[in-house]
């Protein structure tokens, strides 16, 4: 099974009560901000993707919705898988080496393991490609159709540890939503 049909973990949310004052006060933890921003992004990229079939139209839109729209992002954008090999695709952000053989950087390491892979500190991380010498973390989501690999969605930050579980878990639908859409178009 793919990371992108794995189950959906629900969102816990967790209640903290403190004693500070005389009153007793509920303060809510902020833990599902990032589900309720995935959530959103769904519905905006349907909306960007509705009645719009051009996979680089497409792959350039949702790259600039994720890169406006998620904090503490440098780079976000696709490779895809052509030959033995990931070539740059639709992004945003600086300039990237364009093309990554399978195996190398963690691009490559995801495509081959088709797998998410989140580098709290790419510093740490065994081969690395460093495209922006702001980038200390990533994740890089592979994408699929059904079982076939088309490539991967790649986000970096200059914030250490900036992506977790739930970033994963976000992207992964993103990216399934994108990938569904745009079936039969020869990705
Ligand atoms: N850091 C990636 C290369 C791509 S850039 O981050 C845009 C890697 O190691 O595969």
């Amino acid at each position: 099974m793919s990371p992108q049909t794995a189950k959906k973990k629900s969102a816990k949310k967790k209640t903290v009560t403190t004693k500070a004052t005389k009153k007793r006060r509920v303060v809510t933890s902020t833990n599902n901000v990032k589900p309720k921003l995935y959530a959103s992004l769904v519905v905006q990229l349907l909306s960007l993707l509705k009645d719009e079939h051009d996979l680089v139209a497409n792959a350039a839109n949702f790259s600039a919705l994720l890169f406006n729209s998620l904090p503490n992002v440098n780079w976000a954008g696709f490779y895809f898988l052509k030959g033995d090999e990931l070539v740059l695709g639709p992004f945003q952000g600086n300039p990237a080496c364009v093309r990554i053989p399978m195996g190398q950087g963690v691009c490559g390491v995801a495509a081959q393991q088709l797998e998410t892979i989140i580098v709290p500190n790419v510093h740490e991380f065994p081969g690395h490609i460093a495209c922006d010498v702001a980038s200390n973390s990533e994740i890089v989501v592979p994408l699929f159709d059904g079982e076939r690999l088309l490539g991967v969605l790649d986000l970096d930050s200059p914030l250490i540890g900036r992506f977790d579980d739930q970033d994963a878990e976000g992207l992964n639908e993103l990216a399934t939503v994108f990938v569904a859409h745009e079936e039969g178009l020869g990705l």
